[in-house]
């Protein structure tokens, strides 16, 4: 992948797949392209209907970097600027014209409003110009589904873990892809557990992954405290050992050496088994045999060792995505846009962009069957 960074932000553009006897085949195959702005990326993909990605961006905008967190209304106007030339960069990479494109899809909720806004109405303006269908997808169905085609991503049903800077939380995807919600986290969700401790660390937002990368050298010494560790409920919290770590940084003053290490170590550990703990009672519960995970906490080294160690103990087919697809991308909007035109289910011009929805009435999204 290559990584450019210009003054306002890093592009990332990926080509994807391009043999030329596929290539050949192309015409015939439907292709999406999907837009997902529901936070600080500007994430565009074009796919086709085998799920495989024909090319994909992401301009990920670094201005909230100096407030330590992001400023919605900078985030809406940063999206302006971007869409079109992430669009641009990724018809460029697929060898594609707007002319090629079968269906327009673009995450509608959960996120914030002047984000969402702006990826939903230019993918709506898209769809109208070019008169082809629009499909309003749930950003938590894109986590979900993100792997949908890959190899190794099992069939529904199964239980996911979707883990990242808004959200925690376990659900079950039914066979026919519906999903309910299992348990969520009762405060902070993981990732913000690791942003706010990093802030005060003095780490750059958002911190998971330079957290990650200091545990991976240090060794959990102090343990740190896990909520609802004994108790059969499914849901989570964070905020206490938010504060048992903020209460130890402000104890300590600097750590000297490795102790920082060590610091991140235990507190990765203790998310990571908190996440782990968790899933594998909802798998026990529903006595499913395939676990899919997503989210950009998904990501974490220690979650990933944990949970393929726990798993393959307990006969669990686990679905870990690639790296790049853990974190926000198109790529996971265009593959759940993928399953509701398979499903035939689109959307009106109508539906509109809600800050918060629950996955229950994600497929309310798809108002219109052709
Ligand atoms: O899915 P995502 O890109 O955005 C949301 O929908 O929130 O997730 C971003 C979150 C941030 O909190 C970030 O710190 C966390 O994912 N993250 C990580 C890692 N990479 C990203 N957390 C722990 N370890 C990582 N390697
Ligand atoms: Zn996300």
């Amino acid at each position: 992948m290559q990584a450019r960074q210009d003054k306002d932000g890093y592009i990332f553009i990926r080509p994807g797949f391009s043999s030329a006897s596929a290539l050949a085949n192309m015409g015939a195959m439907k292709k999406i392209i999907a837009f997902e702005t529901s936070c600080d990326d500007t994430a565009v993909a074009i796919i086709d209907d085998e799920g495989r990605v024909l090319a994909e961006g992401i301009f990920a905008q670094k201005i909230h970097q100096q407030y330590g967190g992001v400023v919605p209304e900078i985030g809406s106007r940063a999206h302006v600027e971007q869409i079109r030339i992430v669009a641009n960069s990724v018809f460029r990479d697929a060898g594609l014209q707007p002319e090629d494109i079968d269906v327009v899809a673009a995450t509608v909720a959960p996120g914030l409003l002047g984000p969402l806004m702006v990826g939903a109405q230019f993918a709506k303006g898209m769809a109208a110009a070019l008169d082809i269908p629009f499909i309003g997808i749930h950003h938590i169905e894109g986590h979900i589904f993100s792997g949908w085609k890959d190899r190794g991503y099992p069939n529904p049903p199964f239980v996911s873990l979707i883990v990242s800077g808004g959200h925690t939380a376990l659900y079950h995807c039914r066979e026919d892809f519906s999903v309910e919600l299992l348990g969520e986290t009762r405060d902070d969700a993981a990732g913000e557990a690791f942003d706010k401790v990093g802030r005060i660390l003095g780490f750059d937002y958002p911190a998971g992954r330079i957290i990650d990368e200091m545990a991976a050298n240090g060794v959990d010494k102090n343990p740190m405290p896990i909520a609802f560790l004994h108790s059969d409920c499914l849901n989570f919290s964070f905020s206490g050992l938010k504060t048992h770590a903020l209460n130890i940084i402000n104890k300590r003053g600097r750590f000297v050496g490795a102790e920082l290490n060590d610091f991140c170590a235990s507190l990765a550990e203790a998310i990571a088994s908190a996440l782990v703990n968790k899933t594998m009672k909802a798998l026990t519960r529903f006595k499913s045999s395939s676990l899919v995970v997503g989210g950009g906490v998904a990501a974490n080294s220690q979650l990933r060792a944990k949970l393929t160690n726990e798993c393959a103990a307990q006969n669990i087919h686990l679905y870990l995505p690639p790296i790049k697809h853990c974190t926000d991308n198109a790529v996971m909007i265009a593959r759940a846009a993928l399953i509701k035109m398979q499903q035939q289910r689109f959307s009106s011009f109508a539906v509109d962009t809600a800050a918060t929805m629950k996955i229950e009435d994600a497929n309310l999204l798809q108002d219109l069957p052709r």
